[in-house]
């Protein structure tokens, strides 16, 4: 006999902060089921045939939006990928009136990334389909981490009882904040290093220590989450100058031989090669970064699946 479907409890994905232990660990389980089909040469299942999956994305993307239209078509949902630039947004048309638009086209799933923090969850008081944040503002991108937790799993064989460091520009990254959430509930040692302009000291409320010296918090590291610096930012007075940045906060080789021999270095992308990350380091053997992009196809099929079957 066949066991009572499992989904989530919200028929959106709006953060990490909205999940449970036992829902990020749904999520993660079902992804590595989809990891198998999509080593096998025919990669499609039929599982959400008839539905439409319509990419809202308000800010540029490579990998997010990618592989949310790859996770949708081989779940065999229609996708839209909406282009901003050329709809009626730009005649001054509202979001919400945007996305009721584009449910009554008749959309099942809207992947939404935009630069306020918010609006997806705005978006999802106003519509019955499923509302899944792929990035907003400052706030969360919870599939990120989510294909971040995935990937340390894999590699790792657990969470809990690991060490994981976060290093960089905290303060402005919806990735640090998503991870630290997901981490922390799966039972992680969560630090955080960076400059203290970087890293917002209410964060020590979701129990993460907190270090502003890279060599003191690579020490006995099992994972390292190296962040983009944001370079839309620089001159703003977070930091002098990206070359002082680098000289502080950059990831050598001499400064990864602190952490563990084991350790894994991890990247959400994009990359600024010769500031956060050298490229040593980016291409070599410690480094799953590329390893991350892939699984996001299976973690993102994972999310939609589990939304697919909430009651609304
Ligand atoms: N990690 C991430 O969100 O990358 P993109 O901006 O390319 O989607």
């Amino acid at each position: 006999m066949r066991g009572e479907r499992k989904v989530l409890s919200s028929k959106d994905l709006l953060g990490i902060k909205e999940l449970s232990r036992e829902e990020i660990t749904l999520v993660l389980d079902t992804a590595a089921g989809f990891k198998d089909i999509l080593g096998r040469d025919i990669k499609k299942v039929p599982t959400l045939r008839g539905k439409t999956t319509v990419n809202l994305f308000f800010e540029p993307s490579t990998r997010t939006r990618t592989s949310f239209e790859l996770a949708a078509k081989r779940l065999s949902t229609d996708v839209i990928n909406f282009s901003v630039p050329t709809s009626s947004v730009v005649k001054g048309e509202s979001l919400v009136d945007t996305a009721l638009t584009v449910q009554a086209l008749g959309a099942d799933f809207i992947v939404i990334r935009h630069a306020s923090s918010g609006v997806p969850h705005l978006l999802a008081r106003h519509l019955h389909a499923s509302v899944i944040n792929a990035g907003d503002g400052t706030n969360e991108h919870p599939t990120q981490a989510l294909l971040d937790a995935f990937t340390i799993r894999e590699k790792k064989g657990r969470i809990a009882g690991l060490t994981v460091a976060i290093v960089g520009d905290i303060m402005h990254s919806r990735v640090a904040k998503s991870n630290i959430y997901c981490l922390k509930t799966l039972g992680a040692d969560v630090r955080l290093i960076g400059p203290p302009t970087l890293i917002p000291r209410n964060l020590r409320e979701t129990g993460v220590a907190i270090f502003h010296n890279m060599e003191d918090g690579l020490k006995g590291a099992d994972v390292l989450i190296m962040l983009r610096i944001q370079m839309e930012r620089q001159g703003k007075g977070f930091f002098p100058s990206t070359e002082e940045y680098a000289k502080n906060w950059g990831l050598t080789p001499e400064r990864l031989s602190r952490a563990k021999e084991d350790v894994i270095v991890m990247h959400p992308g994009p990359m600024n090669r010769g500031i956060e990350i050298v490229s040593e380091i980016a291409d070599g053997p410690k480094s799953v970064i590329l390893e991350q992009v892939t699984n996001g196809i299976a973690v993102r099929m994972s999310v939609m699946y589990l939304l697919s079957g909430v009651k609304r």
